[in-house]
C-alpha cells in the first residue's frame, strides 16, 4: 500500500461503494431503476473493471468495499466480484447492500466468495405495505433472505428503512417492533432529495429523524442511546426490554459530512466523490487504456481531491438520480 487517500479537507477515504447495476426488481417510490428484465446498459462495470478498480483502491489504502446497485444480486457475477475484493485483493471488510429478495439462494456462493456483511433495505414490515412501497415486492422472500443470513452467522442483521410520509411512515412502529425479540439493528434513514422530486412534494414527504424517533418512543417507550462509533452515520438506541437496536441516520437534518470516509463508483464506471454533489469523474477511458492501473489511480486521486466539505441536502435539480449512483 502506498499513502492513504486524503482529501483536501483532511478526511481519509477508506470506504468504497461500487454500484454494479442500475437495474432492480423493485420500484420504490424514491428510486427509478431500470427493470430487472432489461439488460445492463453498455458500459456497466464488468468483472475486469472491478478487478482494476480494486487494485487501485488497495494501492490507495481503501479498507472496506460495499457492493450496491440497483439491486446487486441481479448481477450473476456478483460472487466473482466479492471473491476479487476479499480473496484476491485482501479487502478487510466486504459488504453488500441488497433488498434481500434474491438472497436466500445466492448466499452460500457469496459467503464462499468472502462476503463479510450485509445491509438489507426494507421499508415496511407488513406484507401489504411492503408490496405497495416496493411496487409489487413479496416480503416473504426478504424474510427468507434475512433468515438465511442470520443462520449463516452474518450478525447483527442490519436493516435500513427510508422514511417517507404517506408512503411508509405508518410502518415506523412495525419496523421498530422487529427489534423487540430479535437482535437486529433497524435504522431509519431520512429521505434525501436525490430523485429530482418536485421541491414542495419533497418537503411534504420528508420526515425528520427527530420525528421518527418521537413517533417510535410514543409507541414503545423511551429510547436509550447505545454507545456508537462517533464517525458512524447512525446514532443507535435501544428500547427498554428490546433485544435489538434502533438507529437514526439523518443526512438531511444532521449531515455527517465531516466524518465522511467514502467514495462511490457508479454503475457506469464514474467516480463520485460525494453522494449529494453532482460531480463525477469517468474512469471509462482509464479502464480501457492499455495500462489501466496508473490511469485509474490518477482518477481516484483527482476525485478524492474534489470531495466537497459538505454535500447539498436541499432540493436541487440533479444530473443523476440515486439508482445509478448506488446507496
Ligand atoms: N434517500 C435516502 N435513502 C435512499 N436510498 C435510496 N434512495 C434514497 C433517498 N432518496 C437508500 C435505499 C437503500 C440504500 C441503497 O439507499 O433505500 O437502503
Amino acid at each position: 500500500m502506498s499513502k492513504p487517500l486524503v482529501d483536501q479537507h483532511g478526511r481519509v477515504v477508506r470506504d468504497l461503494r461500487i454500484s454494479v447495476t442500475p437495474r432492480c426488481n423493485y420500484a420504490c417510490f424514491y428510486c427509478d431503476p431500470l427493470g430487472d428484465g432489461a439488460p445492463d446498459p453498455i458500459g456497466t462495470i464488468s468483472v475486469e473493471d472491478v478487478d482494476v478498480i480494486l487494485t487501485a483502491a488497495v494501492e490507495l489504502g481503501i479498507e472496506s468495499v460495499r457492493f450496491t446497485g440497483g439491486e446487486p444480486l441481479l448481477r450473476k457475477e456478483l460472487p466473482e466480484m466479492v471473491h476479487l475484493a476479499k480473496r484476491v485483493h485482501g479487502i478487510e471488510d466486504v459488504a453488500l447492500t441488497t433488498n434481500a429478495s434474491l438472497l436466500a439462494r445466492r448466499l452460500d456462493d457469496l459467503i464462499e466468495a468472502g462476503l463479510d456483511r450485509i445491509n438489507v433495505s426494507l421499508d415496511a414490515a407488513d406484507a401489504e405495505a411492503f408490496r405497495e412501497a416496493t411496487g409489487g415486492g413479496t416480503i416473504q422472500q426478504v424474510w427468507d433472505g434475512i433468515h438465511a443470513a442470520e443462520a449463516a452467522g452474518m450478525t447483527p442483521i442490519k436493516i435500513n428503512a427510508v422514511v417517507v410520509r404517506n408512503i411508509n411512515d405508518e410502518q415506523l412502529v412495525p419496523l421498530a417492533e422487529l427489534t423487540r425479540d430479535r437482535d437486529w439493528h433497524v435504522r431509519f434513514i431520512e429521505y434525501m432529495h436525490l430523485n429530482n422530486a418536485d421541491p414542495d412534494a419533497y418537503e411534504k414527504h420528508f420526515v425528520s429523524g427527530k420525528e421518527s424517533r418521537a413517533r417510535i418512543e410514543a409507541a414503545v417507550g423511551a429510547l436509550t442511546p447505545v454507545e456508537t462509533d462517533p464517525s458512524a452515520p447512525a446514532r443507535l438506541f435501544r428500547a427498554e426490554g428490546f433485544a435489538g437496536a434502533l438507529g437514526f441516520i439523518d443526512p438531511v437534518s444532521n449531515p455527517f459530512c465531516g466524518a465522511c470516509s467514502r467514495m462511490r463508483v457508479t454503475s457506469d464506471a464514474k467516480l463520485r466523490p460525494c453522494l449529494l454533489t453532482d460531480r463525477e469523474y469517468s474512469m471509462r477511458e482509464a479502464l480501457n487504456a492499455e495500462d489501466p492501473l496508473p490511469a485509474v489511480i490518477d482518477a481516484f486521486l483527482v476525485a478524492a481531491h474534489r470531495k466537497v466539505a459538505s454535500g447539498i441536502t436541499t432540493p436541487v435539480e440533479r444530473d443523476r438520480t440515486m439508482v445509478a449512483i448506488g446507496g
